[in-house]
C-alpha cells in the first residue's frame, strides 16, 4: 500500500483507495475473519425476539453458528450453536421456544445456561461429562445495546456501549438524538435479505459516501435534494438531511399519516440521519421509521445484507398499516447501490485496479475506514 499512497498524496486532495486485491484475496478475507470480525461486536438481532424465558434466535456468521437464547434466570446468553460431542447443530431453526436445548444427534442435553445436564447411556463417564466445564456449550460474548443484540467472539472484549457510543458520538455528536428514536420500542415491520457478489468492504465504503448519489439514486435526491451535491451528511458531525419542501414521509410518495416516533422533538421532523457502525452495520433514523441494514461476510466476493425497517407498534397494530411505501424507497436505494458494488467487484482484478483507484475530495471521509482496515489486518504503511 505505500506506494500507492506515496504517488498519491502528491496529487492534492486526491487519496487512494485500497488495491484491487484487498478485495477479492482469500487469505486478505480470512485475516479481516479473525482481526476484524472475530474481535469487532457484531450486530445479530432485537432484543423484543429474545424477551421470554427459553425464546432463542439463531444465526450464521464469521463462519460460526451462533444461538441466542434467554435463561431461566432471564439472562440472554450466546453461545456457539454446535454440541461438545460429535459437533452436531443443536437448533436448526430460525427460531423458536424451548426448556432444555437437546441435540438432536444422540440427545446430549443442555440447560438454557448451557450447562451439560443430561447425557444418555453413558453411565460409566456420565458423572465426568456433567461435571466438567469443559462439555458446556461454548460462550460467545453477548450485550444489548439500544435493543440490539451485539456478540463478540474475542475473548475479552472490551464492552460494547462505550465502543457503540462512541461510533454515535462521532457521526451525531451526541447520544440523545439518537436515544430520541428509542428504538428498543419499535418492531420489525418488514425485512429484506440481499445476496450481494461483492465484498463487503465495497458495501460499506458505497453507504459512506455520496458522490454517487446524483449518478444512482433518483428517489433518495428526489426526497432529500441536498444528496445531489454529493457531499452527503455522514462526513459532517450532526448533520441530518432534510426532505425537500413537500415531501413529508422518507417514502416513494413522500405521503402519509403516520405520527412521529413518540420521542421525537419537533426539530426531528423532516430530517434523515445516515450512520455507519464498523465494521458493519448501517443506521438510517427518519421520523416516524428506522432502517438497519447487517453486512454478513460470506467469502472475499460474496455478503449477505439484511436490511429491516422498524415502526411503531402501536402504528404497526392499526388496520391501515402499510409500510410499504417507506420501504419500496430504500429498497431501490439498496438495489441501486449493490448493483454499483456489483460493477466495481467485478474488476477488482483487473490490471487497470492493481493499485486501486483514487477518491475525489468529497469521498476522502472514506480513508478513515479504510485505514481502519488496513490497521487491523497490519498492513498500515505506517
Ligand atoms: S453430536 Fe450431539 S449428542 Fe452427539
Ligand atoms: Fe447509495
Amino acid at each position: 500500500m505505500a506506494a500507492n499512497q506515496n504517488v498519491l498524496k502528491n496529487k492534492g486532495e486526491l487519496q487512494p483507495t485500497l488495491k484491487g486485491e484487498l478485495y477479492t484475496s482469500p487469505d486478505v478475507f480470512e485475516l479481516e475473519k479473525k482481526n476484524i470480525f472475530s474481535e469487532s461486536w457484531l450486530f445479530v438481532g432485537y432484543e423484543y425476539d429474545v424477551a421470554e424465558h427459553g425464546q432463542y434466535i439463531t444465526t450464521r456468521i464469521n463462519d460460526e453458528n451462533v444461538l441466542i437464547i434467554r435463561g431461566k434466570d432471564n439472562v440472554l446468553r450466546a453461545f456457539l450453536n454446535v454440541c461438545r460431542h460429535r459437533g452436531a447443530t443443536l437448533c436448526s431453526e430460525a427460531s423458536g421456544t424451548t426448556k432444555a436445548l437437546r441435540c438432536p444427534y444422540h440427545s446430549w442435553t443442555y440447560g438454557l445456561n448451557g450447562s451439560l445436564a443430561g447425557v444418555p447411556n453413558a453411565n460409566e463417564c456420565r458423572e465426568q461429562l456433567i461435571n466438567n466445564d469443559d462439555y458446556g456449550l461454548e460462550k460467545v460474548n453477548l450485550e444489548v445495546w439500544n435493543g440490539l443484540i451485539w456478540i463478540n467472539f474475542s475473548e475479552n472484549p472490551e464492552p460494547a456501549e462505550p465502543l457503540l457510543n462512541q461510533q454515535i458520538m462521532e457521526r451525531l455528536g451526541n447520544l440523545e438524538t439518537f436515544g430520541r428514536y428509542q428504538i428498543p420500542d419499535l418492531r420489525v415491520a418488514h425485512s429484506k435479505t440481499y445476496d450481494v457478489k461483492a465484498n463487503w468492504k465495497i458495501i460499506v465504503e458505497n453507504f459512506q459516501e455520496c458522490y454517487h448519489c446524483s449518478s444512482i439514486h433518483p428517489e433518495l435526491t428526489e426526497a432529500l435534494p441536498e444528496f445531489r451535491s454529493g457531499v452527503g451528511t455522514q462526513n459532517t458531525v450532526g448533520a441530518g438531511a432534510s426532505f425537500k419542501d413537500g415531501v413529508e414521509y422518507f417514502s416513494i410518495s413522500g405521503k402519509g399519516s403516520r405520527p412521529m416516533l413518540k420521542g421525537l422533538l419537533p426539530e426531528d421532523d423532516r430530517l434523515y440521519y445516515g450512520m455507519t457502525i464498523v465494521p458493519h452495520v448501517f443506521i438510517n433514523l427518519t421520523p416516524d421509521h428506522v432502517i438497519t441494514h447487517r453486512i454478513y461476510p460470506v467469502s472475499a466476493d460474496r455478503s449477505i445484507v439484511i436490511c429491516d425497517w422498524l415502526f411503531d407498534p402501536e402504528e404497526m397494530a392499526k388496520s391501515d398499516f402499510d409500510p410499504m411505501d417507506a420501504v419500496e424507497l430504500f429498497h431501490r436505494v439498496n438495489e441501486q447501490d449493490f448493483a454499483a458494488c456489483r460493477w466495481c467487484h467485478e474488476n477488482m482484478n483487473s490490471k487497470a485496479f492493481k493499485n486501486g483507484g483514487v477518491l475525489v475530495p468529497l469521498e476522502n471521509h472514506v480513508t478513515k475506514f479504510y485505514n481502519f482496515v488496513l490497521d487491523s489486518i497490519g498492513m498500515s504503511s505506517s
